[in-house]
């Protein structure tokens, strides 16, 4: 393994990427084109029927394993996975950075192999294993690396849940595999004040049994030699699935060597906040950085009430709006603050709703918040407080008919 720079390792990313066809497409028209043309009008209502199965999930693995099988028909991989472009430029890229070293590695529901062979391609020296439970996935793996002459990578058809690993290896690799349950919320915050979350071990194993990470993680680790390293991103950028996550990964002894990074890629026009990528080893638990679980840094400007009399009223535009975790701390350190009218709640999947109208200043606020760590704060002056208003009553009426009353 040389020890390239980051620009080289995204060159050589590219190249790897169109010799599996795929290309950077610039917007959704465009891209939606190409599904056009590849695709009869049939085969993209059945592609949606199976997105939709894996979605519920109905059956267990089934729906998810047959909508991977379909999707890695070889004549739909360009068109299909050119959606995930940037994805793979910017998890591979910081993926390839952490293989030095690592004589064995294992891609962990590694799909159609298309980061694999990036890896196996870079690691001449080394051995790399891919494993998917999607059989048409790791068929398409075999023949690809084949065609691509890497005689360093073998791909295996199995269910990483059903046993123990059958190698041991220096790195392990799992990339959008271990927290697949997208419409999972994670677990919720002690309330709607905090985004800390208790000590709750039986939330944690819940947690951990309904998507299927702790098992994974588990079988994982059955293969992880002594001094190994584990690279791992999944889609846990909400509190509320990344705090469980990485107490799933620290019971399990694992710690981290360096901080986490979170990703932002576009998948065609939409902006993803993914990750963040984890760089991982088993080891006493004071090395290593520590594990945070303070919501993230957004970036919002802190409100200054006094300066907002400079601010011209624009079109429908509030005079502030923060929809980020920060605006807790806004709705924390507001001065003067008089409540209207409040309302705490429980919706009907358990979560906590608090929504509270009123004044701060001459200003009329807006703020929400629950235990699935959104917030909302909105400030608006006095000639279009009317706008806040009905939009309580929106939020209230709601809960009332669910027979929660507001408090005055
Ligand atoms: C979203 S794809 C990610 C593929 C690849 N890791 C990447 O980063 O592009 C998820 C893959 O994980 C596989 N997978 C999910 N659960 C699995 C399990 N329990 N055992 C093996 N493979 C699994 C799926 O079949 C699918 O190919």
């Amino acid at each position: 393994m040389s020890c390239d720079t980051n620009d080289e390792i995204r060159a050589s990313l590219h190249d790897h990427l169109a010799a599996w066809g795929l290309r950077h497409v610039e917007s959704d028209a465009a891209y939606f084109a190409w599904q056009r043309d590849v695709f009869t009008l049939q085969e993209l209502a059945n592609l949606h029927r199976h997105i939709d199965a894996k979605r519920q999930a109905a059956d267990g693995p089934a729906a998810e394993i047959a909508f991977y099988d379909l999707t890695a028909q070889p004549r739909s991989i360009p068109a299909l996975y050119s959606q995930r472009y940037e994805y793979y430029c910017e998890v591979g890229a910081r993926v390839a950075r952490h293989l030095a070293g690592a004589p064995t590695m294992l891609d962990v529901g590694c799909g159609i192999g298309i980061l694999t062979t990036f890896y196996a391609k870079r690691c001449p020296e080394s051995t790399v294993v891919g494993i998917d439970r999607s059989p048409a996935s790791i068929e398409l793996a075999r023949r690809r690396a084949k065609e691509l002459e890497l005689n360093n990578v073998r791909f295996e058809c199995c269910d990483v849940e059903q046993r123990d690993l059958a190698g041991r290896f220096d790195l392990i690799i799992a990339t959008h595999t271990l927290l697949q349950a997208e419409q999972d919320p994670g677990v919720p915050s002690r309330d709607w004040r905090t985004f800390e979350r208790s000590a709750d071990a039986q939330a944690q194993q819940r947690f951990e049994q309904r998507t299927g990470v702790g098992i994974r993680l588990d079988r994982l680790l059955t293969g992880l030699t002594s001094h190994g390293r584990m690279v791992v991103f999944e889609k846990t950028r909400q509190p509320a699935r990344r705090i469980p996550f990485q107490r799933a990964l620290a019971d399990r002894g694992l710690r981290l060597l360096a901080a986490p990074e979170p990703v932002r890629y576009r998948s065609i026009e939409e902006v993803t906040d993914d990750g963040p990528l984890y760089l991982l080893g088993l080891g006493v638990p004071e090395e290593g950085w520590p594990w945070d679980e303070a919501p993230e840094a957004d970036g919002m400007p802190p409100l200054d009430l006094e300066s907002l009399h400079a601010v011209p009223a624009q079109g429908e535009q509030p005079l502030y709006d923060n929809h980020e975790c920060s605006a807790q701390q806004v709705w924390m350190s507001l001065s003067g603050k008089q409540v209207t009218s409040q309302i705490t709640c429980e919706e009907p999947d358990g979560r906590q709703l608090h929504v509270e109208w009123g004044r701060a200043g001459e200003w009329n606020y807006l703020y929400c918040a629950n235990t699935f760590d959104q917030r909302q704060f909105v400030l608006i002056e006095p000639a279009r407080a009317a706008v806040l208003e009905n939009y309580y009553r929106e939020i209230t009426c709601d809960q009332l008919r669910r027979g929660n009353e507001p408090a005055p």
